[in-house]
């Protein structure tokens, strides 16, 4: 194929995330929540194909994981964001979406906000759009709040929604322990628990602080690629909401924690939990000790790169 002819289609890779510290402040006016976060990428991918077409369609989802309750219509965020490249860029032509996904579904893992991700990049590949990657940050934030991270990739703070993003300095590797869960959460519902928690709780727990931020441990433990400084770093204010939605989940909780991780957290808004590892070999008997218990269990390490073209 020469320079000249376009591409046919265009694979994008995006990555999962764990927050490995997230702070809620108080909810805004726009029904969002002022944070501060720390993001990981991790090796759990999805990959969005784009091909030429005439509509905008969904022509696959396949997966390693469960797929149960992703949308192929407009609901889809991946086919959302290829709508918005296409609206805001004047494109007239349309795009088919084959969409593999690795990343647990309604997990707590951004895997929509992946695809998402992946989509844009693909179809300003595809079509030639030549947004620059501040014009792509700018669209993703408008898709939701976790979208600009999987752009992003890395290791990176985020405050606002989530989406106003500074690159952290990270060393070394992080090995984790996924926890699945086939029953998704609602994050809308995590934080509306929250916000009951505090309204009834308040005077014990606080209403949030009016400027979050990350603790300095968690951006020296990043730095130092020193996974137990990091594990008695790891923080969220939506685990307590997430578990009084889900009680069921801290039995897995309690059964990681004792059987050889440093520590483990409820990643985003779950359900999935992410347990930290000393080192791989660690994680991989955590794994099978998980998976002997009956829980789907999946190896990641992080942090990786951010959205990028791999075909
Ligand atoms: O942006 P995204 O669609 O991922 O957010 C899903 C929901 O999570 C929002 O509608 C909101 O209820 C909640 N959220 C929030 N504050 C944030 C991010 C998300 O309250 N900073």
């Amino acid at each position: 194929m020469s320079l000249a002819e376009p591409f046919p289609s265009v694979r994008v890779r995006a990555p999962g995330k764990i927050n490995v510290y997230l702070e809620v402040g108080r909810l805004m006016p726009d029904g969002y929540h002022d944070l501060a976060t720390a993001f990981q990428a991790v090796s759990l991918y999805e990959d969005v194909t784009a091909t030429h077409d005439d509509d905008f369609v969904i022509g696959s989802i396949t997966g390693t994981v469960p797929l149960i309750g992703v949308p192929k219509d407009d609901r889809n965020l991946a086919l959302a964001a290829a709508k918005l490249l296409a609206a805001e860029t004047g494109y007239h032509g349309g795009v088919r979406l084959d969409i593999a996904k690795d990343v647990p579904v309604s997990g707590g893992m951004g895997g929509g906000s992946a695809d998402a991700a992946a989509a844009l990049v693909a179809c300003d590949a595809l079509w030639g759009t030549g947004l620059t990657s501040g014009d792509l940050h700018a669209l993703a934030a408008r898709l939701g709040a976790d979208v600009p991270f999987a752009l992003l990739g890395g290791t990176a703070v985020g405050t606002g929604r989530g989406d106003n993003l500074n690159p952290a300095l990270a060393h070394g590797r992080f090995d984790w322990v996924l926890a699945a869960n086939p029953v998704g959460v609602s994050t809308p519902e995590a934080y509306a628990m929250l916000d009951r928690h505090r309204e009834e709780h308040g005077a014990e727990i606080g209403h949030g602080r009016d400027v979050p931020g990350v603790e300095a441990d968690v951006l020296h433990a990043l730095r130092q690629g020193d996974a137990r400084m990091l594990a008695a770093a790891l923080s969220n204010d939506l685990q307590a909401a997430t578990l009084r939605l889900r009680p069921d989940l801290s039995e897995v909780l309690e059964l990681g924690e004792s059987s050889g991780a440093l520590a483990g957290i409820v990643s985003g808004s779950g359900p999935t939990l992410a347990f930290l590892c000393e080192s791989a070999e660690a994680a991989a008997e955590l794994q099978q000790t998980l998976v002997t218990s009956g829980t789907d269990a999946l190896l990641a390490h992080g942090p990786v790169p951010g959205a990028r073209i791999v075909g």
